[in-house]
């Protein structure tokens, strides 16, 4: 343990830490910009400048505390006059070519460039010649725009494909303020599985995100807690979506109730502040087109009479089977288990293999299996592979992934699916219901972390929960679509 000062307040630090990690554990605030507490430190922008107080023997003098160890008795001031001026010249430097553009850029509202001007600075610009003009909009990648000109060189998205994706796909090219971020020319970013995170890294509106360019301002939208189902990593992630109160009432109402960004939610237990970017593209996943219409054998029917007819198969059956979502949640698994587990024989099913071209594997986030839950389903119905035993008279299929050519001949079919597939209208009682954003529920990644998802959308209409049908499968209790 260290004992130092941070603007008077005694501070009790951890041996080896920096200035910037002892007063950021102890709650004392210094700006950064090229600084990321998962990344080296390259000592670049100079903004977190602090005064290290004299002892008598020697004069007090100003340096980085992203890169100065602490040292016993140390008496730091975060907000000193000297401080102040010289953080407000670092802040008149890199705003000496930055366009002002935050009226168009997305970054607004979560630029901490924008956010340390009004704090620390305040000044129009102090440049006598034109602005510096570089490219505005540059393809980084299929993915992602880079503005040159709001860039401040922090190099912290060169730093991440280097430390943390090793892609090594980005590098800064020329000098002075003729540098540029660029992409190696061998496409390492284009194929870098993690490049979206520099998104959210770049201290400024320099790194945007193409699908979302211009697509709403960040303070329409808010942000549910909720788990990427693409690996059984299970990375926590923040689903953005449209705030109620700033509703559009003029253009396609999809647009509120859809999946606007996504974006990491830390989580050190389990994918610590990044995800990849199929964590990114889950509306990919969730808004394919949607069934919302119970069937027996394809013809519409009122979801409650399906539930009727699944029902009377599942007492008429002799011996049925059960082919278990590892995309449900632990509660509607448990569910399952208790209402319907003794009647059937449950086997574990594989609901999601990879996308064409999808990284199976690596050592940084990515894991084999594409299903988030199968650990949990596997915890309650066992490993065993799929089989159907002789006479299997009824099939009860839950989520995608399975062939219907599969089935054993003559079998009773009772679907639970939630997108529009054919396979929908070929089972004897097809029941739609409710994905991941529109439920609250857990689940429990490869290594048993669990961790919680909450519903961002109402439920479609016509739809039900599948922990609510497995209830009235088997108590013949009304589902509320
Ligand atoms: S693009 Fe953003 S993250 Fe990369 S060096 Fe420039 S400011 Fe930093
Ligand atoms: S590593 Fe797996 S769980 Fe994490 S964002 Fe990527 S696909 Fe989703
Ligand atoms: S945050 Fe310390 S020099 Fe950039």
């Amino acid at each position: 343990m260290v004992e130092i000062w941070i603007d008077g307040d005694r501070v009790e630090a951890e041996d080896g830490q920096t200035v910037m990690q002892a007063a950021r554990a102890s709650g004392h605030e210094i700006p950064y910009f090229c600084w990321h507490p998962a990344l080296s430190v390259p000592g670049n922008c100079r903004i977190c400048m602090v005064e290290v107080e004299g002892d008598g023997a020697s004069a007090g003098w100003l340096d980085i505390a992203c890169n100065m160890p602490i040292a016993n008795g140390m008496r730091v001031s975060t907000d000193s006059p000297r401080v102040r001026a010289r953080r407000k010249e670092m802040l008149q430097l890199v705003t000496l070519n930055h366009p002002v553009d935050c009226g168009i850029c997305d970054k607004a509202g979560e630029c901490t460039l924008q956010d340390y001007h009004y704090k620390y600075n305040g000044e129009p610009s102090v440049s006598r010649d034109a602005k510096v003009q570089a490219t505005k909009h540059h393809a980084l990648s299929e993915r992602i725009v880079l503005d040159n000109e709001r860039c401040i060189l922090c190099s912290r998205c060169v730093r991440f494909t280097r430390e943390i994706s090793k892609s090594h796909g980005l590098g800064i090219q020329n000098r002075g303020d003729h540098s540029l971020v660029r992409a190696v020319e061998n496409g390492a970013f284009e194929r870098d599985p993690y490049s979206d995170n520099v998104i959210d890294i770049c201290p400024v509106g320099a790194l945007l995100s193409r699908p979302f360019l211009h697509k709403a301002r960040v303070w329409y939208l808010e942000p549910t807690p909720s788990i990427c189902p693409g690996c059984e990593r299970g990375c926590t992630v923040n689903i953005w979506h449209r705030k109620p109160e700033w509703k559009l009432n003029a253009l396609d109402p999809r647009r509120n109730a859809s999946i606007d960004r996504v974006t990491p939610l830390e989580n050190p237990a389990v994918n610590g502040p990044w995800i990849c970017n199929k964590g990114r593209d889950l509306a990919r996943i969730f808004e394919r087109p949607r069934a919302e219409q119970a069937l027996l054998k394809g013809k519409p029917t009122e979801l409650v009479e399906a539930v009727t007819r699944a029902r009377d198969l599942i007492v008429e059956a002799k011996r049925p089977v059960a082919l278990v979502s590892s995309w449900g949640s632990n509660e509607e698994l448990a569910a399952f288990k208790t209402m319907l587990g003794l009647r059937f024989a449950a086997f574990v099913k594989h609901d999601a293999v990879p996308f064409p071209g999808e990284v199976i594997v690596d050592d940084v986030l990515i894991r084999p299996d594409k299903n988030p839950n199968r650990r949990a389903a596997e915890a309650l119905f066992g490993h065993a592979p799929i089989s159907f035993p002789d006479g299997t008279d009824l099939v009860l299929v839950w989520g995608e992934g399975f062939n219907f050519a599969g089935l054993p001949r003559g079998a009773k079919v009772i679907f639970l699916n939630s997108y529009l597939q054919p396979e929908n209208g070929h089972a004897d009682v097809f029941l739609p219901i409710s994905v991941q954003t529109e439920r609250n529920g857990h689940y429990t990644n490869f290594e048993g972390t669990v961790s919680e998802f909450r519903a961002c959308f109402a439920r479609k209409a016509g739809v039900a929960d599948a922990e609510e049908v497995f209830a009235a499968l088997a108590t013949r209790e009304r589902v509320a679509a």
